[in-house]
């Protein structure tokens, strides 16, 4: 074993591969079967993305009440799944599919990954400068759009954004000399972010005004439209963080907010920035340099 339980996946060593595994299931957060499928597949992928992988293979995992859904939604669900699979050069070997009282869809993801380019939650280092390669907030948008509250052409951006790969911004980290990244998904910023500070021993410095949120997220969020995830989160990791700028609750709460296929949150040697910028530029990938590294114990300074 070369990496363990805590990163975003498991390294395993066989002869001279290291194999990189994951496992993620998640409930339908879109209507549409295909776009969930396809959805829940950017964001199973995404773990081996965060380790600088390269995924080669998933077995599916579908729980799913029989008298509610037929064959045809399946059908659609794994054609998004397969879809999204080939896109990121993957096949579905198999899988695996169990009655059950509410519907989930996952995969276990097999990849493999280059020694010199693998990236851990333990990587990070002071000075290293803190980028993030997607905006927050799909947790206050999927939610709001469920109470039908989200304009379509909001909501449409937001699936874009969680259909999109983390295959470019994992090429870009690892190319630039990136050692540490994490994808950003269930327990926010915030508790990610965390999770690179407390296994680098860093803190983080994270400057508010230069975090990215989907279009929409500041107006639920100030009407108090924020999933009890973001809430549990945000109790989870308080004690941890330092604020040094003034912030109402609920602008906090964006920071914690549980995201779905959410963007790579890359650590990166500031001698790395040239070439991140120019290889981000070629492979037209936003990204947006949120904060830094310093020394310190594993705590998160917003300033
Ligand atoms: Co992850
Ligand atoms: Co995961």
């Amino acid at each position: 074993m070369v990496v363990g339980p805590g990163d975003d996946a498991g390294i395993f060593r066989y002869g001279n591969t290291l194999l990189v595994e994951t496992v993620d299931v998640i409930t339908p957060i879109v209507d549409d079967p295909y776009t969930f499928g396809a959805i829940c597949t950017a964001n199973s992928v995404s773990d081996v993305y965060a380790m600088g992988g390269t995924p080669l293979t998933a077995l599916a995992i579908l729980g799913f009440p029989s008298c509610d859904f037929g064959a045809p939604v399946i059908k659609k669900l794994l054609k998004g799944c397969i879809d999204k699979l080939e896109e990121a050069g993957a096949c579905l070997i198999g899988g695996h599919s169990i009655e059950d009282s509410e519907f989930k869809f996952g995969l276990a993801v097999t990849g493999v990954v280059d020694k010199k380019g693998v990236l851990t939650v333990a990587g990070a280092s002071p000075g290293d400068v803190l980028i993030l390669t997607k905006p927050l907030g799909t947790g206050i948008l999927t939610s709001a759009a469920k109470r039908g509250k989200v304009q379509k052409g909001v909501l449409n951006k937001v699936i874009a954004s969680m259909l999109q790969l983390n295959k470019t911004a994992s090429k870009v980290a690892v190319r630039s000399g990136a050692r540490a990244a994490t994808d950003v998904t269930g327990f926010g910023l915030l508790g990610h972010g965390l999770n690179i500070a407390k296994s680098s021993k860093t803190d983080l410095v994270i400057f508010y005004d230069k975090i990215p949120v989907m279009d929409g997220v500041k107006k639920f969020a100030s009407l108090g439209m924020v999933p009890k995830g973001a809430e549990r989160n945000l109790e989870f990791c308080n004690k941890d963080i330092t604020y040094l700028k003034n912030l109402a609750r609920e602008e906090i709460l964006i920071l914690s907010d549980p995201q779905t296929s959410g963007g790579l949150l890359i650590a990166l040697p500031p001698k790395g920035l040239k070439v991140f910028a120019r290889t981000a530029k070629r492979e037209q990938m936003p990204y947006w340099i949120i904060g830094e590294a310093v020394k310190g114990k594993g705590k998160i300074i917003i300033k």
